[in-house]
């Protein structure tokens, strides 16, 4: 048995859920590292008596847009402190939100200003995806591999959005960097033909109402692109993560990608478990407070996105929170006159993405403890290079643990949230089972529903090879067109 005093906190009596197992036991924290997870530990220099408690791994929200101009040109109504804050009071002790290049802009400034900017703020630790618009030759050769080796090992691409989109070739451009580099491409699949041609259309017959949002956003649309970015790292033979996933179609276009053996990975996210597109079509403008792309669909998709995280085919859950207020600001931009394509895209989630999942998964009986542990932060972890640092609990991760009182109810309201988006689409819902005490690093983050931690006491993680790359490169991408014609280039 440790002797009294030996480690910094103890979080005993407890019932520990990891991905694998669910057990009863005591952890033990030294340094900001769990150091013991054993029976009958002696009380640390601070205690915590977890019993009637779950002890979870603090969650990893790996798809989230802070202090980031987006797609449409909107700054999000977060920071980096109010994001982190917001995060944590949720469950969730790490983030991976996005430095975001926008055409011109010089990827090392881009990503220099994100640094700095969280560094100052961030309460929980950090990491960043890039969102990359800009493929020069400059970024393939020299920007991307450098990036790479700071520990910013994924990038998001874009396959709509005007201002952001890459076409093909430039897809396989970043497939091919991604590859050889040794790093993960994320893709927001949707054919931005199709959704401008359709909007087109509509706004001619003065169909504006935020509900013609999801009628633009076909589901065609988003399985066609699943699709096509599925075919072009089939070409290249790499891993491709699909984000946000929220239609029937995309998800079968998926599994039957993973049938073929093909390394592709998806996400999905609480607006396509928890809301449908007749959220849109809520009384005048109200509708535009669900307005994401791409947008919630109807009730077999809801169903198709709950198998997916069940069954595997989708690995994470994560709540792609984009942050903009109901007001000039985000969502209004033209008050009462704003049509759906003027509204900025995207909605909050960061704090209750892991409570929703908790209470209608977990504790509906939907969704084991130890599959809810993997889609909120161990799959995060392994697959965005992590892993074993973040995502469990295990002697030598680090001590980022929250902790669940499965019994407490709390009904949801935008004035208990710690964003600034000032509105929540879910309003009204009750839930069951909320994280009380959060620790980051061993330190109490939050308790009895204060902030316990400074503005800039979250670090940045330096990320390091994704795991679904690591077995790509053990697999030898034999199918790879590159290996097959290129080979002196490989
Ligand atoms: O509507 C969304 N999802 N907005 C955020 C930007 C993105 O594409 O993820
Ligand atoms: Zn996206
Ligand atoms: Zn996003």
């Amino acid at each position: 048995m440790a002797a009294s005093g030996e480690f910094d906190l103890t979080i005993r009596n407890g019932r520990i859920s990891t991905a694998s197992d669910t057990f009863h036991a005591d952890i033990g924290i030294r340094n900001g590292v769990i150091a013991a997870v054993a029976q009958n530990l002696a009380p640390g220099r601070e205690d915590i008596d977890a019993s009637g408690r779950w002890v979870l791994p603090g969650g990893i929200d790996s798809h989230c847009h802070v202090e980031q101009l987006s797609g449409m040109g909107v700054m999000c109504a977060d920071d980096f402190y109010s994001a982190t804050v917001s995060a944590a009071f949720g469950g969730t002790t790490t983030i991976i939100p996005f430095a975001a290049q926008h055409r011109g802009n010089a990827i090392p400034e881009v990503v220099a200003d994100y640094h700095r900017r969280a560094a100052e703020k961030a309460v929980i630790d950090y990491g960043f995806h890039l969102i990359l618009s800009d493929p020069t030759e400059q970024a393939l050769r020299h920007d991307l591999p450098q990036l790479i080796r700071d520990g910013v090992s994924s990038f998001k691409v874009y396959m709509t959005y005007d201002r952001l989109k890459l076409d093909d070739y430039q897809l396989l451009d970043v497939l091919e960097v991604a590859d050889r580099e040794g790093a993960l491409v994320m893709v927001h699949a949707e054919n931005n033909d199709m959704i401008r041609w359709i909007a087109r259309r509509l706004v001619e017959r003065g169909m504006t109402a935020p509900k013609y949002h999801a009628v633009a956003h076909d589901p065609i649309a988003e399985s066609e692109a699943t699709h096509r970015a599925v075919a072009l790292a089939r070409l290249m033979d790499v891993p491709l993560l699909i984000v946000h996933v929220a239609g029937l179609e995309a998800v079968r276009v998926i599994h039957s990608s993973q049938s073929l053996g093909l390394p592709i990975l998806a996400e999905s996210c609480p607006q396509y478990l928890f809301l449908t597109q007749d959220d849109l079509d809520r009384d005048g403008l109200e509708g535009a407070k669900y307005c994401c792309s791409p947008p919630p669909r109807d009730a077999a998709s809801q169903q198709a996105v709950w198998d997916g995280l069940l069954d595997g085919t989708l690995q994470m859950y994560s709540s792609d929170h984009a942050p903009y207020r109901f007001d000039a600001s985000g969502k209004l931009p033209k008050g009462d006159q704003t049509t759906f394509k003027d509204m900025a895209n995207g909605v909050p989630g960061l704090e209750l993405r892991m409570p929703l999942l908790f209470s209608e998964g977990v504790l509906t009986g939907r969704m084991t403890i130890e599959r809810f542990v993997a889609v909120t932060s161990t799959n995060h972890a392994r697959t965005y290079g992590l892993h074993p640092r973040k995502g469990t609990i295990a002697v030598g991760a680090d001590a980022d643990v929250a902790i669940w009182n499965p019994e407490r109810e709390v009904r949801i309201s935008a004035g208990m949230l710690h964003d600034q988006v000032g509105y929540t689409p879910y309003e009204g819902r009750t839930v069951r089972g909320w994280p009380e005490i959060v620790t980051s690093r061993g330190r109490v983050v939050v308790r009895d529903g204060d902030l316990r931690v400074e503005r800039g006491s979250g670090q940045f993680l330096k990320r390091g090879t994704p795991e679904p790359v690591l077995r790509q490169r053990l697999n030898g991408n034999p199918n790879s067109i590159m290996r097959k014609f290129f080979s002196q280039d490989a």
